[in-house]
């Protein structure tokens, strides 16, 4: 047996030795009870009965332990030129000043705190200042509007937000203080305060009473201790894309988390204390949660914020700038980020201008990497790269190579096996289990291991449906694949309305309901087409109501403003076919799968169900 197969056996049979032994590397203020409580609704908990602090294991851990002057975070910005580096000791004391300053404002454990930040240092410290006295963060990420923002102030109602004058994209300054204060207007909750860091780019208007400045209120601020919390109290909430308008706010408890991230960043990544390990994501998804903030913090590493784009800011070469000057050992990226670098520099003569011989191995996840893109960013930097399956209600590796292990042969197109505590299954309609290399509803077993979502926040039923009913005793990820013969994962798509652009989660179902809100619009279905740098593209169909003589130019531009401004731009919402009819099943389903196929240029079939075949037809005329 191998030594990963051996690992993987020991976690599935005996949980609780497995996990109780990962934990006992970081500090708990007191024991737990329990490793596993299965008999705990609607999901069974890690760790309860303990008590615990995510802050102090991220740094006052470190800092006790002697290596304060270890260098806990850079922060690089090619878009403002700038560099800035933090020890443990500078962090651990800037994060508690700021704790110091959201305490002095009444927030305390158990309440929540929206984070609507660019990448910039304050971001994670804001997230850990919370994390310090039990709070409960909430991370927005940028690219979405205000109603999106507001949206998730009504759902987890925070009494503060802490947010930023301004980020930078590289075409343009995106002013965050009037989205934030739009949001403020449309949201029925409202939060008593707001601390807003200014930047030198573009400064923001604070309104009296509600508005303070992040500097002057750390300049005041005493610093404040950790708080203990219940290994499964919430550290924090995390908003994602499911099928509707509403997003799901997945909830990450501190204990098993902790453990989880843990036991990654040595067992997957390979990674260790000291070690340089820089993920080219942003803190508002699950990846910039995990690997820029707590995983690489928790492990002793130095994590990197990185604010600006693979290509672009200024050049294809940034990744690598980056990589040859602060020694980073791991890079974790999406596949669509070397997709980019690719198309701008496919020689990688940017690439050779510099040394990157420290590092080990390059991590891809966020989406399905495509063969090509593999075999070039292997031939590349010639060293292993590795593809590896998760999800924002996860929040950690389901599939990977587990580098620290030992590394298994690398399949193109597999996120290769499943992790511990996971064990995955792929399943029919009826729930009997495919056998290998046919393709199913990839499952899995409960219980999910530490770190995966106990409930979605403020809906204990909608986890229930969305994630326990459909297969009993299983999780449903909403992926569908298969696993081989040698057990490898192969993630083909999802099974729902969600669809992945440049690595980012959205909702066709959300895109949907925004195209239905205008006055013009009969009926619509938006669909997710293939894209050689994104992955996937949004396109919509629409349908007008009987009477409507519109220009489609006038039209479509209107309705692309529409999703930029109640969605965000990170939509990437730009294209519109406008037709007569929608293809239905005689049961009046739309055959989005068809539409699909249609749209890519694949081969597709006449559904035996379609109501009416000369449609189809029409869809491929409106392309
Ligand atoms: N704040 C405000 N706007 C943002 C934003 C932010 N944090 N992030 C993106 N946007 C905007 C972009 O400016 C763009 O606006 P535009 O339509 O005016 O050009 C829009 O949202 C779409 O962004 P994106 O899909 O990211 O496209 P892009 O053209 O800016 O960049 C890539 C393309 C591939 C370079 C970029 O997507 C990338 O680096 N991806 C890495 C993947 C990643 O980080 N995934 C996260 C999970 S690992
Ligand atoms: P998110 O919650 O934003 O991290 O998105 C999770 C979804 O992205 C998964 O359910 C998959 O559909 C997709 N995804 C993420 N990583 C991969 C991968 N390595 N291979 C295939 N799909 C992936």
């Amino acid at each position: 047996m191998s030594r990963y197969a051996e690992i993987y056996q020991q976690s599935l049979n005996d949980p609780e030795v497995f996990w109780g032994t990962v934990a006992k590397g970081l500090h708990w203020y007191e024991h737990w009870d329990k490793v596993l409580d299965e008999s705990a609704k609607p999901s069974p908990r890690w760790f309860s009965g303990g008590m615990f602090n995510t802050c102090y294991n991220a740094l006052d851990r470190h800092v006790e332990a002697g290596n304060g002057d270890r260098l806990a975070l850079i922060y690089g910005s090619p878009v403002t030129e700038q560099k800035r580096t933090y020890s443990y000791s500078e962090l651990r004391d800037t994060v508690a000043r700021l704790a110091g300053v959201i305490a002095s404002h009444g927030v305390g454990k158990g309440d929540r705190v929206i984070i609507y930040m660019p990448m910039i240092p304050e971001a994670a410290i804001a997230m850990l200042a919370c994390a310090r006295i039990g709070a409960i963060h909430s991370v927005v990420f940028g690219g979405f509007a205000a109603k999106e923002l507001a949206t998730r102030i009504d759902d987890c109602q925070p009494k503060m937000i802490l947010s930023a004058s301004c980020g930078i994209e590289p075409s343009r300054l995106v002013a965050y203080k009037p989205l934030l204060d739009e949001a403020i207007d449309i949201a029925r909750h409202k939060p008593t305060t707001c601390i807003i860091k200014q930047r030198t780019q573009l400064a923001a208007e604070l309104q009296d009473g509600r508005d303070f400045d992040w500097e002057g209120s750390l300049s005041q601020a005493d610093p404040v201790d950790c708080v203990p919390v219940e290994a499964t109290d919430p550290l924090y909430i995390l908003y994602t894309s499911g099928t509707t308008g509403q997003p799901k706010g997945v909830v990450r408890d501190n204990g098993g988390h902790a453990a989880a991230l843990l036991w990654s960043m040595k067992n997957i990544y390979n990674v260790e204390a000291g070690d340089v390990y820089w993920a080219a994501s942003d803190v508002g998804w699950v990846v910039g949660h995990s690997y820029i903030v707590y995983g690489p913090l928790l492990a002793g590493c130095t994590t990197v914020i990185y604010e600006g784009k693979p290509v672009g800011t200024p050049d294809p070469g940034a990744f690598w700038r980056m990589i040859s000057e602060y020694k980073v050992k791991v890079l974790f990226t999406a596949p669509t980020a070397f997709r980019a670098i690719k198309k701008e520099d496919p020689q990688g003569a940017y690439m050779s201008k510099y040394d990157i011989g420290c590092m080990d191995a390059l991590f891809l996840a966020g989406e399905r990497c495509d063969p090509d893109t593999l075999h070039w960013a292997e031939t590349m930097l010639d060293k292993p790269v590795v593809d590896h399956w998760w999800q924002t209600e996860t929040g950690w590796a389901i599939a990977a190579n587990p580098m620290g292990i030992e590394p298994l042969p690398i399949k193109a197109g597999s996120p290769t096996v499943s992790m511990v505590g996971y064990d995955v299954r792929v399943l029919d309609d009826q729930g009997v289990e495919k056998p290998a290399g046919e393709m199913g509803d990839i499952v899995i077993k409960q219980p999910l291991p530490p770190a995966c979502l106990p409930t979605l926040w403020n809906n204990e039923q909608r986890f229930v449906d969305s994630y326990l009913s459909a297969h009993p005793g299983y999780y449903l990820t909403g992926d569908a694949g298969y696993k081989d013969e040698d057990g490898y994962l192969w993630i083909m798509s999802r099974t729902d309305d969600v669809i992945n652009v440049a690595g980012h989660r959205l909702s066709t179902g959300q895109m949907e309901e925004v195209l239905a809100g205008h006055a013009d619009v009969a009926e619509c279905a938006v669909i997710g087409v293939s894209d050689t740098l994104k992955g996937q593209l949004p396109l919509g169909f629409v349908v007008l109501k009987s009477g409507v003589e519109r220009s489609a130019d006038e039209l479509a531009a209107e309705l692309v403003k529409r999703v930029r401004e109640q969605i965000g731009p990170v939509a990437a919402f730009k294209h519109i076919a406008i037709v007569k009819r929608l293809p239905k099943t005689r049961s009046g389903k739309i055959l989005r799968g068809t539409m699909v196929k249609i749209a890519d240029g694949q081969e597709w079939k006449m559904p035996a169900t379609i109501d009416d075949p000369a449609i189809l037809d029409e869809i491929s005329s409106s392309l």
